[in-house]
């Protein structure tokens, strides 16, 4: 055998053997009843020690893909095809030949690592339960009458939350829209998947910001886009670096997260504001704006979106309810050009037939009603004192080995460590002191960065995350 396991997967070794073993068997290269080499050759041939061997063997054998015959050693199950022509699917290769790509291997491992035990969250991108509006969600549903019709619905959402949004645009956003230019989403997630499968073809360039949520996200690497990247810093990025990317790569659209953006917390500058959406009209390129986050600005002032600024409609707005009512209600929108959102909206048509109607009642009950303005201050008043208190542990415990600058919204804090660290083993060892949070470079280039999301873990917690945090950047080699 030429294969050899990879020991640096995350892939158990005796898991890869297995796997590699069965696709050798569907392969045909081990017909059915022929005899396998034994462990102690294969463990010599593999290099691996022969209890892995024995392993891989019970893992297949637990499939009935081999069985173990006295005096024969062990051989490839009879029934797999032959006499009934059944054979086993590789999933193994199945998964991995798909075109949408899985999530980077270290945000699947956070993931994991956080369902598994019991850790103080800096990691997820989202409210802790006390945050979120769910108290209003059991109000509305223990006193409203839900009258809607439960079926097929508009394919661009129910028409009295789109008139919502189309209120609530106007009051919140200084964003005049028409409900028939909404298009009700799955979340700001489901809008980008959409913009990127519908608006952009394989191969297309587009520009985003470094660091950026977008980076973490395959789904334009899937859909054969290609990302070119504008360096950002605590006022956004720089719009003539926009003109340099048209010209080198005639970039077709720019994804900006201009309103405390994921991870840095950066508030796009005004003025930089103005001239983008000019270097947008004069070249017509689309601007996304993706606005999870303008709602949480701490001040109350209102953060003058680009899409308000948007004289010549080259903006398509994302918005969503995830950051400022609850992820879970999985509300999003896009407001943009009719003609783009029908273009989405059948789309989103084909890939889930519509939303559900349920969340979107809640969501446009809760959007209408006297307490949403309510929640809004309280999260506002909330997420300011976590911030407060993540900067004070910062300063505390890790003083000048550390440089942030203190957000004025939104739930994240970017936080370079000065010394050189070594990401992958400064997350485990934060993780076995019982803290996790999300290593810089799933954002981006740059390195030697933490996004320490401060909206998900209760103020209480805070300081002790950072002490583990300090003492995991004191203990890693
Ligand atoms: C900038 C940005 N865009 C989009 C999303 C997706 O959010 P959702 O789909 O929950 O609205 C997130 C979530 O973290 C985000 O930070």
């Amino acid at each position: 055998m030429d294969w050899k396991p990879n020991r640096h997967s995350s892939i158990p070794v005796y898991k890869q053997i297995a796997a590699h073993i069965e696709q050798l068997i569907s392969n045909g290269e081990y017909p059915a009843g022929s005899v396998l080499p034994s462990e102690r050759a294969l463990s010599k041939e593999l290099q691996v020690n022969r209890s892995t061997i024995v392993a891989a063997f019970e893992e297949l054998r637990a499939l009935g893909i081999i069985e173990s015959l006295q005096g024969k050693g062990t051989i490839v199950s009879k029934n797999i095809w032959g006499g009934t022509n059944r054979r086993i699917p590789n999933w193994e290769k199945l998964i991995e030949t798909g075109s949408f790509l899985p999530n980077p291997s270290m945000m699947r491992t956070i993931r994991k690592e956080m369902y598994h035990q019991d850790l103080i969250d800096l990691a997820s991108g989202e409210l802790s339960p006390e945050l979120s509006a769910s108290p209003y969600f059991r109000k509305i549903l223990a006193t409203e009458d839900f009258t809607y019709h439960v079926g097929y619905d508009h394919p661009q959402g129910n028409l009295n939350l789109r008139q919502t949004i189309a209120q609530h645009l106007k009051e919140y956003r200084n964003i005049s829209a028409t409900p028939s230019s909404i298009l009700v989403t799955s979340g700001a997630q489901q809008a980008l998947y959409l913009i990127v499968q519908c608006l952009l073809q394989n191969g297309d360039a587009v520009a985003i910001e470094d660091p950026s949520y977008c980076y973490s996200l395959p789904l334009f690497k899937s859909a054969g886009i290609r990302s070119f990247l504008l360096p950002s810093d605590e006022q956004g990025v720089d719009p003539e670096d926009i003109i340099d990317l048209y010209k080198k790569h005639r970039i077709k659209m720019v994804f900006l997260n201009p309103n405390f953006q994921n991870p840095t917390g950066s508030l796009l500058h005004i003025d930089r504001r103005k001239r983008i959406l000019e270097i947008s009209s004069y070249y017509g390129i689309p601007i996304v704006e993706d606005d999870p986050y303008s709602l949480t600005a701490f001040d109350q002032t209102k953060v003058p979106t680009l899409k308000s600024l948007d004289q010549n409609g080259t903006v398509l707005y994302i918005s969503s309810l995830s950051k400022i009512v609850a992820s879970g209600l999985r509300i999003g929108w896009i407001f943009g050009p009719q003609k783009a959102i029908e273009r989405l909206a059948d789309a989103k048509q084909q890939i889930d037939f519509g939303h559900s109607i349920i969340p979107e009642w809640v969501a446009k009950q809760f959007l209408s009603s006297e307490d949403f303005p309510i929640h809004l201050q309280k999260l506002r008043n909330s997420l300011a004192c976590n911030r407060d208190k993540i900067v004070f542990s910062l300063h505390d415990l890790l003083g000048d080995q550390v440089e942030f600058f203190a957000p004025d919204g939104g739930i994240h804090l970017w936080c370079k460590v000065k010394s050189e660290i070594d990401e992958q083993q400064l997350l485990n060892e934060s993780i076995r002191r019982g803290v996790v949070y999300v290593p810089g470079s799933i954002f981006g280039t740059k390195k030697g960065y933490a996004r320490f999301t401060f909206g998900r873990a209760s103020e209480d917690h805070i300081y002790d995350a950072m002490t583990r945090f300090s003492e995991a950047l004191r203990h890693h080699v």
